[in-house]
């Protein structure tokens, strides 16, 4: 098999995978392909199920059937190696009858961690790893930073005028971005487990936060506002339509717990962390705690001072910036803080991509 014939193989299994980025939490969306041994046919492919189960080796092995004997299974994360609430993927695998594995990257998760490639070429399978490895880590970066980290990877996405200014604080609210950049910005939304942003973010705009592009409304992920002392209005839309997408008001250990009996009343969940030395949210508490409930794709959407705030605490993972260069309003909020301008020296410039009239870039930590 050529090399050209694996990385097109690969890079369907991740885009299959990709797919489902946002549904599967807590665990990773992978993707998988099977085909055959010059991959001029491809039999079976397959991806994880929203909720994190089954996984995309069995999707994918289970389509196939009987014509995965002797075949090549292409996936975008090491087969699981352990029992969890569904049985080891290495051992679907090698009952399968496959007889080569194409597997992207080891998984860090320390219950499998190059166990699961062990396993299949104990079983005599011929396994190689590494194919298409730096796409494979940004696609599953969420889980990555999970397992190692204990806390969900967090992309900062903030709009800015040509000026680099945010909002208006002063004047009407400010229109940055057009219709094209907001759709693609509903996309990232679907594909992310949670939406966060700070408490000036919902005071100022009153935003739903959700997914309206036609077809992706049941993508909505849950929303996280992070409020020092619960200052979110009741009446807020993010608080008023709770019970159909979940809002999760993350405050501090002191926060009044007769405003949470309130949120609690609506339907939104109220999250309490120790504050930090500014007597606001710990932002490196509240991740953890995000984590340790599941979540592995944060998208922040601001505002300025909260994508500060995560740049000094170093808890960025990626930053995407939407410029929009016809914009309407006078802006007075800048859009990029001095600890984000800081942090944004050790970040890598990694795509930019044109929506409308209005320009992504995209940047990560190396
Ligand atoms: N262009 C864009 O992409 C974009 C995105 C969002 C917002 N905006 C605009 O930006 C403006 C609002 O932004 P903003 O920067 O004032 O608000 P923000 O970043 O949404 O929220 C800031 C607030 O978050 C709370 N917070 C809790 N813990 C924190 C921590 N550890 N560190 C920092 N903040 C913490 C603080 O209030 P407490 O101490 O009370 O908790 C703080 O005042 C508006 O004009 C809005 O329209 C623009």
């Amino acid at each position: 098999m050529s090399a050209g014939t694996d990385r097109r193989l690969m890079a369907l299994a991740l885009t299959l995978g990709e797919r489902n980025l946002g549904r599967t939490w807590p665990n990773p969306s992978v993707g998988a392909v099977v085909a055959d041994e010059d991959g001029s046919l491809i039999v079976a492919g397959g991806a994880t199920q929203p909720g994190g189960r089954p996984h995309a080796e069995r999707v994918a092995l289970a389509s196939a059937g009987e014509a995965a004997r002797g075949r090549t299974l292409y996936v975008s994360l090491e087969p699981c190696s352990h029992h969890g609430k569904s049985p080891p993927c290495s051992d679907a695998v090698i009952a399968s009858g496959i007889r080569r594995v194409v597997s992207a990257i080891e998984d860090p998760d320390d219950r499998v961690a190059g166990r699961g490639h062990a396993l299949l070429r104990a079983a005599g399978i011929s396994v190689e790893v590494g194919c298409l490895a730096d796409r494979a880590r940004r696609s599953h970066r969420g889980h990555m930073t999970r397992v190692t980290k204990g806390r969900p990877a967090v992309t900062v996405k903030l709009a800015r005028t040509t000026e680099g200014f945010a909002g208006s604080r002063s004047g009407p609210r400010l229109l940055i971005t057009g219709e094209d950049a907001r759709a693609r910005v509903h996309l990232m939304r679907a594909h992310a487990d949670a939406i966060m942003v700070g408490i000036g973010t919902i005071l100022a705009d009153d935003p739903f936060l959700d997914v309206r592009l036609p077809g992706l409304e049941s993508r909505s992920p849950i929303r996280i506002v992070i409020d020092s002392g619960l200052r979110t209005p009741v009446g807020s839309r993010i608080v008023g339509d709770s019970g159909r997408v979940p809002t999760w008001i993350v405050t501090t250990a002191g926060a009044s717990f007769e405003a949470e009996r309130a949120f609690v009343a609506s339907g939104a969940e109220v999250l309490r962390v120790e504050p930090d030395a500014a007597g606001r949210v710990d932002l490196g508490q509240a991740l953890q705690l995000l984590g340790a409930r599941g979540l592995t794709r944060v998208f922040c959407e601001g505002g300025p001072e909260l994508a500060n705030a995560l740049a000094r605490a170093d808890l960025i993972d990626e930053l995407t910036l939407a410029t929009g260069r016809s914009a309407r309003g006078q802006g007075d909020v800048p859009a990029l803080g001095p600890d984000l301008q800081d942090f944004m020296d050790g970040l890598r410039l990694v795509g930019d991509e044109g929506a409308g009239s209005d320009l992504f870039m995209f940047w990560e930590k190396p």
